[in-house]
């Protein structure tokens, strides 16, 4: 029996994805597949460390410590083998804020900002509430994973007058965990037409077997002064409460630029919960993720299995990273809105792939991250949904 067996009731504990769904689907009765945190408990050594902060008692301002820095330094040398210089590394509360301080610190209003699709919505949305102009560049979706269009990519940076260009690495949604070569060639095209590149990392530390993450700075060091990277501990240790994150910018002009954006945003403090959280997660909880991994692997495992066994007609997208599973349900016989009211009649709760932009519609993105019993009485469900 693995840790990841046992089901925690979330309902009544201010959990979006439980406590949402009657809000979202219209039904309380909803197994929710969505949003992206799993029904895991975080690793042993960052609830001792709450343990002893809330023990203490006292919760005043809160100051990061030099310790908090060496534990990021150290799990990015050791997990992605990225040397951060402490000089360049800063903090921010959570990785969407920090995606809103980077477009509004290098871009102006009406700029264009560019990104594939699909995309977590955030990237759009936050384009466009801050008054940029959305350019999206289609991936390419064959052999059940997508690739980026170089082709395609060039041509809009050639003619749309980009400024910024928003990567996630690894993808959502589609788990693609872009490699070394595809990074490198995508920042020479950067390069070639002066654009920087922020590059949302979040997902990193949830790579599967045979795949491995490179941030975009290792793999492509002769353009780091141009790409800032953003990571955190929060989605790889279950622990997006406490908004905690970091970004990495080696560029003295560039990082001028942050400071001075964040004095209006005044988002830059950590809690405390976020500083000994990140910090413990970092420190202690290595065997946790590897096992988190295998359980992960195991239930797309499953989901394959039973999908291709019961609605053969759904492409199962190959699993690289993350543990949301991008289903292309496009050969079905109905269209997305009939998908989506098949499955919340059944009774899950997923999101529909057109939600990530244009080039997802017709996909369901579900969220595995979850023990087997739930994952099974989900699938169940899925697999009625679809078939009717
Ligand atoms: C690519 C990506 N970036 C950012 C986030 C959210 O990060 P945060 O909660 O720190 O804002 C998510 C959450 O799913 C994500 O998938």
């Amino acid at each position: 029996m693995s840790q990841f067996d046992e089901v925690i009731p979330r309902t009544g504990t201010n959990s979006e994805k439980w406590d949402g769904v009657e809000e979202l689907f219209g039904r309380k009765d909803i197994i929710p597949m969505w949003v992206a945190d799993m029904d895991f408990r975080a690793p042993k050594p960052v609830l001792d460390a709450f343990q002893r902060q809330i023990d203490h008692g006292i919760f005043g301002y809160s100051a990061k410590s030099e310790s908090l820095v060496d534990a990021v330094i150290n799990w990015n040398k050791e997990q992605h083998q990225f040397e951060i210089d402490p000089s360049t590394l800063f903090f921010n509360g959570a990785v969407v804020p920090t995606i809103s301080l980077a477009i509004r610190s290098l871009t102006n209003k009406g700029d264009a900002v560019l990104m594939v699709s699909p995309i977590y919505p955030p990237f759009f949305n936050v384009t466009k509430a801050t008054e940029r102009k959305v350019v999206m560049s289609p991936l390419i979706y064959e052999n059940h994973q997508y690739r980026i269009d170089f082709n395609d990519l060039e041509e809009r940076m050639k003619t749309e007058n980009i400024k910024l260009f928003l990567l996630c690495n690894p993808q959502n949604p589609g788990g693609r965990c872009f490699t070394k070569e595809e990074l490198n060639q995508l920042a020479k095209l950067c390069e070639k037409y002066q654009i920087p590149v922020v590059s949302d990392e979040i997902h990193a530390d949830l790579v599967m077997k045979n795949h491995k993450h490179v941030p975009l700075m290792v793999a492509a060091p002769f353009y780091s002064d141009q790409i800032i990277t953003l990571m955190a501990a929060t989605k790889t240790f279950n622990l997006a409460a406490i908004k905690a994150s970091y970004y990495i910018i080696t560029n003295k002009d560039y990082q001028d630029k942050f400071a001075a954006e964040q004095k209006y945003a005044t988002t830059n403090d950590l809690n405390v919960f976020g500083i000994v959280g990140t910090e413990a997660a970092y420190r202690g909880g290595a065997d946790w993720l590897n096992e988190l991994k295998d359980y992960i692997y195991s239930n797309f495992e499953y989901v394959k299995d039973m999908l291709e066994k019961e609605v053969p007609e759904v492409g199962i997208t190959d699993l690289e990273a993350t543990y949301l599973m991008w289903l292309d349900c496009r050969a079905l016989p109905k269209g997305e809105k009939a998908i989506y009211a098949d499955l919340i009649d059944a009774g899950v709760g997923v999101q529909m792939g057109s939600g990530f932009g244009y080039s997802g519609k017709g996909f369901v993105r579900l969220n595995i991250a979850c023990p087997k019993e739930t994952l099974e009485k989900g699938v169940k469900l899925l697999i009625k949904g679809l078939k009717k």
